[in-house]
């Protein structure tokens, strides 16, 4: 529109210009034409004072800054100081790097002065301004992080603006067998080893872990009901504050309730952490008699270094994973009830 009519104020410039260098000669111009007929309408604006306020509201953003200050986002404290300035880490560990990761598809280089989340390292610039526009930076598809060396085009679809979440929380490491397929040891190289601390979509995907054969079925990829436009990321964790949510980003029970009903009071429907939490504390058992692992609840557990048969590395990978979801279940009830079993019925079988 806008260069359409730049166009044409440039055409008639030039074209005075010409006639009044070419008719220089000849009499008095006449008196102006009539104004021709009025144009169609344009296109109605966005009505500001609704649509924009919906968001931009001061008493909303003001509770919203109040309830980012309680996040762990806002701290960084864990993330930042460690990680947050390293090229190899940035994209997840700080503000600067997650920009860069978004604005370029890669972190330029190490960073000096790193920082926490803030809130323009998730909102970017408004594309439409309307609707559910929430000018967030990054929601297509991310690469599968943990994939990188095996099929560096794979992707993985969280649903929407969960991709956003999906793009950090994600496994880096494939699990031991899909990183030396059919080797019948592995090398537990790093006291670090694992699927790295946040693997949370690829659990509520149902993907990436060892998937050990045994007698329980693995759900199919995406098959979960937390799997879902309600039940998702930004669905189970965000919402209206109150029982946690908003931009705290604490797991909000109000999200459950709305779906399994008015009579829950934390998040252990029907036992399902308890049972989980239960079944993690028998493997992380049998591991510490196979000294796969070491250490005790009050100094925390570490892998023992080594080389080890495949099925206990599998066993480890899965295991400290399923610790470091930290939802002992709730981000997909069925895989990770499935990956419990049979990785310890594999291991009984081989007692
Ligand atoms: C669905 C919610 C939502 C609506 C509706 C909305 N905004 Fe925003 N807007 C945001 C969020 C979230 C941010 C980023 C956080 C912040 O800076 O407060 C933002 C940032 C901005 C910014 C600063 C960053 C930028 O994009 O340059 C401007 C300016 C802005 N909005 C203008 C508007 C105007 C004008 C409208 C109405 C036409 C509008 N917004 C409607 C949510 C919304
Ligand atoms: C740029 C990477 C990044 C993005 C994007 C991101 N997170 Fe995080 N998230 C982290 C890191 C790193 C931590 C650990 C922060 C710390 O404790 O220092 C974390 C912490 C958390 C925690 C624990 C918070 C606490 O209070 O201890 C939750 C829950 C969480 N994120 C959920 C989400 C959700 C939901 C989204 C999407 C709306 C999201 N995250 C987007 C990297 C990210
Ligand atoms: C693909 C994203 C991603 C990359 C890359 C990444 N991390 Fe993380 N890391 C996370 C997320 C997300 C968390 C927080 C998870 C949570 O709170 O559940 C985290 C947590 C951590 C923690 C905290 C553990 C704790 O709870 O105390 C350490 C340490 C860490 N990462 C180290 C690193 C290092 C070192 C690198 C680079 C070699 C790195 N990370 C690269 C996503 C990433
Ligand atoms: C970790 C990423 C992240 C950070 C940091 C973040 N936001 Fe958001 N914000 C989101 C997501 C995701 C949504 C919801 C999108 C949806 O519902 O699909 C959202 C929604 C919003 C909305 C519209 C919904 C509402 O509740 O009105 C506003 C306004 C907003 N954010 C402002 C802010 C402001 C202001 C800050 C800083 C104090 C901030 N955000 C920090 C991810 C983030
Ligand atoms: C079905 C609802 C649901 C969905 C879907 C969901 N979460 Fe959770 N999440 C939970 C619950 C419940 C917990 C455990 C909270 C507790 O026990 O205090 C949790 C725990 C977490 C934690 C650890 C928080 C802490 O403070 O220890 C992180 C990080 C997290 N979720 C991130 C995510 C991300 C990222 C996604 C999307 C890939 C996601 N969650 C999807 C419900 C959900
Ligand atoms: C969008 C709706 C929705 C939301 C939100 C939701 N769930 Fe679910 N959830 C379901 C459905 C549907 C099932 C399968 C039917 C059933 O078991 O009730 C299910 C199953 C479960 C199961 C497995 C039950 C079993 O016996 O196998 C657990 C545990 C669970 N949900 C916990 C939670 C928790 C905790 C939250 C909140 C953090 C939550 N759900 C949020 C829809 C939801």
């Amino acid at each position: 529109m806008k260069y359409t009519f730049n166009f044409k104020l440039i055409l008639s410039v030039c074209l005075c210009a010409f006639l009044a260098a070419s008719c220089v000669k000849e009499g008095p111009m006449g008196p102006p034409g009539e104004d021709g007929a009025d144009g169609a309408d344009g296109r109605d604006g966005v009505d500001g004072n609704v649509t924009c306020l919906v968001c931009h509201a001061s008493d909303n953003i003001e509770s919203i800054n109040a309830e980012f200050a309680m996040s762990g986002h806002f701290s960084g404290e864990k993330a930042v100081a460690y990680a947050g300035s390293r090229q190899g880490c940035a994209e997840c560990h700080s503000h600067e790097g997650f920009v860069q990761y978004a604005e370029f598809g890669e972190v330029m280089g190490d960073i000096t002065n790193p920082s926490a989340w803030q809130c323009n390292t998730c909102h970017g610039i408004h594309e439409t301004f309307e609707g559910e526009d929430y000018a967030l930076r990054l929601n297509d598809p991310v690469s599968a992080v943990y994939l990188e060396d095996i099929d560096a085009s794979a992707t993985m679809d969280l649903i929407g603006n969960n991709n956003l979440c999906a793009t950090c929380h994600q496994t880096r490491t494939p699990e031991p067998n899909l990183e030396t397929p059919g080797e019948e040891t592995f090398n537990i190289g790093s006291s670090h080893y694992g699927p790295h601390h946040g693997p949370q979509a690829n659990i509520v995907l149902g993907v990436g872990f060892a998937e050990i054969d045994g007698t329980a079925n693995y759900p199919e990829q995406g098959s979960s009901y937390h799997y879902n436009e309600d039940a998702s990321c930004i669905g189970c964790h965000m919402g209206e504050y109150e029982n946690g949510g908003g931009h705290t980003w604490k797991a909000n029970l109000d999200a459950c309730i709305d779906c399994h009903g008015s009579d829950m009071d934390d998040f252990n429907y029907g036992n399902g952490q308890a049972l989980v939490e239960a079944e993690l504390n028998k493997l992380r058992d049998k591991l510490l008699e196979l000294g796969v692992v070491a250490g005790d609840e009050e100094n925390g557990y570490h892998p023992v270094t080594g080389e080890y048969p495949m099925l206990q590395a599998q066993a480890y990978f899965n295991w400290i994973g399923l610790v470091e979801d930290r939802s002992l279940g709730a981000h997909n009830p069925k895989y990770v009830k499935a990956l419990l079993a049979n990785t310890i019925e594999a291991l009984e079988a081989n007692e």
